[in-house]
């Protein structure tokens, strides 16, 4: 028994070790167990409150310099904004996008490509010159072209090829029977106001054959003549006969009419001509009478008791001679006094006649003269034209007299070109939208910013009349003196000191413009007379074109000289233009330039003129 009780006590004590050690596997040692070393338990930290008094500030040293950062390459520029595309119209006008970029880089960029395109075409040799005319316009030239190209290489006369101004001139003439081209003719020569320059012997001198001037009037009248006369005495001797009548007056008389153009053009460009009494009858429309029935004038009646709104769309030109055709631009007829006077027009010929006059417009078929009037040397002295960077004004400069039309109280002078330009120019009431003058090429120009004219128009332009009203009635030259800026006539010197200058038309072509192109300033011109030298001269290049309402007036001013601030100006671009013009000016606008167009000119009307065009025409 105490053998089993043994027994008992060793089993008990068994069982009662392996549960135990499967306590232990299962849950780990008992804590009272494990807790045998000699660490004293950790305390659990609590947070410790710390008075901002009680803090030593001095204990903290001050946190050291921050280390400067190497300096790295700028961060690679935003890609450039996409930018859109401007719109070129068949009009001559470029539509702005205000998501492209200012479009004045772009006008000057394509000017400049066009102008070298036409330099590196120009023909070098005679023979060259002779196929170049051909191809042109489709019949040889006329005897003595040789000579002209003689005369032509010796002068070194630039763009030999570029008289397209002479061929669109004479061209309609070309359709009507010759034996009623000389009677239409010898019946201009009797007409009141003009006066016929010519050859009339072999071995004769050039010079006025026959004039018909108002009582009066010869001594004013025949001015013109006399620098006509000694333009042609370099060439007389070589010059076959001929005879030119030529109006005394600044602008064109002779409005076209669309169906008789039309059908004078047909008939030469097929080679044939009509008789007088067979052209279309002529319609009565006025102004108009010489646009195509599909045009936009036509399609909508001048109404100059409601001008044209000012327009929506910001615009600038890019074709210049395109912008002169009141057919397509009819806002025309309500802002040039060539035009308001005679509000919707005279009746148009019924006839095309061939008269000369100093300057014409698409609506008149005069054949346009190289004038001579107005020509300069050079601005002397030179120190009264000081170099671009050196001109001190930054404003827009025009001073004249209220030229352009008759100024009375039952005349529509308010919106003539001068007058409009006056009142435009000074007004400081309301706000105008302005193209910003942006930085970059890559920028988009935006919509317009508007500036208070009250900000703008002082501190950007100074354009007032000059002297004393005239070309008014008593009342209204009264009525003139009150509501526009008067000031002294400025002298060269004073002009001189001006950065930006503006041309524009007076009673007929500006005759200052060869004098401003031939400055250091940048020349602004706004016209409606496309000139001999239209072919010959690149806007953008030479000079800023304007339009006539002057809606791109203050945007191209600021895209060059920048905001009343100068910010955002490009002086090296109005530089450049300034500088190019003045070159322009004294290679292709020299006397012998003036005489190179005469020559051509004279040779063909004393072929168009001829009792025998076949004899008067060039053979190889
Ligand atoms: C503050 O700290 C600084 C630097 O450790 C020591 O020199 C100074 O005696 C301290 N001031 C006090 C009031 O504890
Ligand atoms: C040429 O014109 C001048 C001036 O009108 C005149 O005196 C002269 O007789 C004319 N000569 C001929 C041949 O018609």
């Amino acid at each position: 028994m105490a053998f089993l009780r043994f027994l008992r006590r060793r089993t008990l004590f068994r069982v009662f070790l392996g549960a135990a050690a499967l306590y232990i596997l299962l849950y780990g040692l008992p804590d009272a167990l494990v807790r045998h070393s000699a660490e004293p338990a950790p305390v659990k930290k609590q947070p410790q409150y710390i008075h901002p008094t009680a803090v030593n500030f001095s204990a903290f040293p001050p946190p050291p310099p921050p280390t400067r950062k190497p300096l790295l390459p700028p961060p690679p520029p935003p890609p450039p904004p996409v930018l859109g595309k401007h719109r070129y119209r068949k009009d001559g006008l470029v539509e702005v996008n205000e998501e492209g970029p200012h479009p004045i880089y772009e006008l000057i960029a394509r000017a400049e490509k066009e102008w070298s395109e036409k330099l590196g075409r120009a023909s070098t040799t005679l023979k060259e010159a002779v196929e170049e005319y051909q191809r042109r316009y489709k019949r040889m030239p006329p005897k003595g072209f040789n000579l002209w190209w003689n005369y032509a290489s010796k002068h070194n006369v630039q763009l030999p090829d570029e008289y397209d101004t002479i061929f669109h001139d004479l061209e309609p003439f070309w359709g009507l029977d010759p034996e009623d081209l000389h009677k239409i003719q010898a019946e201009a020569e009797k007409k009141i106001d003009s006066y016929t320059v010519g050859k009339n012997e072999t071995e004769g001198n050039i010079g006025v054959l026959t004039y018909t001037f108002s009582e009066g009037r010869y001594d004013q009248l025949i001015v013109g003549s006399k620098e006509i006369i000694k333009l042609f005495q370099q060439i007389q001797d070589v010059l076959p006969l001929f005879r030119m009548t030529i109006s005394p007056h600044d602008g064109p008389n002779r409005l076209t009419d669309h169906g008789i153009m039309q059908a004078v053009l047909k008939a030469a460009a097929s080679g044939t001509y009509l008789k007088r009494s067979a052209l279309p009858k002529k319609k009565e429309l006025g102004w108009v009478s010489a646009c195509p029935p599909t045009s936009l004038a036509r399609q909508n009646p001048i109404d100059l008791d409601n001008p044209p709104p000012w327009p929506t769309k910001k615009t600038f030109i890019y074709n210049h001679a395109q912008t002169m055709n009141p057919c397509d631009h009819p806002d025309l007829f309500h802002h040039h006094g060539q035009f308001l006077s005679h509000n919707s027009g005279p009746g148009p010929q019924d006839v095309v006649v061939p008269e000369f006059s100093y300057c014409s417009t698409v609506l008149h078929h005069n054949i346009r003269f190289p004038v001579p009037y107005g020509w300069v040397e050079d601005i002397l002295p030179r120190s009264d034209d000081p170099p671009f960077e050196e001109k001190l004004d930054e404003r827009l400069l025009w001073r004249g007299s209220n030229t352009g039309m008759f100024h009375s109280s039952t005349s529509r002078w308010e919106h003539s070109h001068r007058d409009f330009l006056v009142a435009f120019s000074n007004d400081l009431s309301g706000k105008a939208k302005v193209l910003n003058p942006v930085k970059s090429v890559n920028e988009q120009v935006g919509v317009f910013k508007e500036f208070k004219r009250a900000n703008l128009n002082p501190a950007l332009l100074d354009i007032a009349f000059a002297g004393q009203p005239l070309a008014c009635s008593a009342s209204t030259c009264d009525t003139l003196r009150a509501i526009y800026p008067w000031r002294e006539y400025q002298s060269l010197g004073e002009a001189g000191q001006y950065k930006y200058v503006l041309d524009v038309d007076g009673n007929g072509w500006s005759g200052r413009f060869k004098r401003l192109i031939t400055s250091n300033s940048l020349i602004f011109k706004s016209t409606i007379y496309p000139e001999w030298f239209v072919d010959r001269v690149q806007p953008w290049v030479h000079y800023v074109p304007v339009q006539v309402d002057l809606s791109d007036l203050h945007d191209s001013l600021l895209f060059f000289r920048g905001d009343p601030n100068g910010d955002g100006a490009h002086e090296d671009l109005a530089r450049k233009i300034a500088h190019t013009g003045r070159l322009w000016s004294k290679t292709f606008w020299r006397k012998e330039d003036l005489i190179s167009y005469l020559f051509r000119l004279t040779l063909e009307f004393a072929r168009l003129l001829s009792d025998d065009r076949d004899a008067m025409t060039y053979r190889l």
